[in-house]
């Protein structure tokens, strides 16, 4: 019959194996997955951006409300010179000259993490839509 020290000890390595496999999972997601996730399936952008992302035409908004006729293309971030803007931009909803972008764009509040993680992704995206991502 093992020991209790035996048996404590192998339980402890079966531990420090699981919490090895584990760890890069929890510890370091890839930001462009992560945006990827955010932007389909959290954030579903595509709603109003197109399957594309390329931007698509808006349903009239409601009298008096800034509202746009198109949203925007998002693929490559392109009205963004600096990613620290289009960051910026998605923890506050402000824009560089401190505009809120018109309806009905969400004046989103994202935490700097998952701001970073959208712009990653969004700036991995060509311009163009004939490529696969
Ligand atoms: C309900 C519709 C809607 C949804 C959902 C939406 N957008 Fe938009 N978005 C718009 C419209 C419309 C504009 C254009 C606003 C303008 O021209 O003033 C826009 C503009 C933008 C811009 C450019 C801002 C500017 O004026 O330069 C960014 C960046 C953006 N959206 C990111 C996102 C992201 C990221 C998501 C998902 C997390 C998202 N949007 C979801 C409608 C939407």
């Amino acid at each position: 019959m093992y020991s209790y020290a035996f048996r404590y000890g192998f339980i402890c390595v079966v531990a420090v194996f699981a919490l090895a496999l584990l760890a890069p999972t929890i510890a370091a997601p890839d930001p462009v997955e992560r945006g990827k996730y955010l932007v389909g399936p959290a954030g579903q952008c595509a709603d109003c951006h197109g399957a594309t992302l390329m931007g698509a035409p808006m349903d009239p908004g409601p009298p008096g409300v800034p509202w746009a006729k198109r949203s925007a293309n998002l693929r490559g971030l392109p009205m963004f010179v600096t990613d620290a803007a289009a960051i910026a931009y998605l923890e506050t909803a402000r824009l560089p000259g401190g505009k809120h972008a018109r309806g009905p764009m969400p004046q989103y509040h994202f935490n700097a993490a998952d701001a970073t993680a959208i712009v990653a992704y969004l700036r991995s995206l060509s311009a163009s839509r004939g490529v696969s991502r």
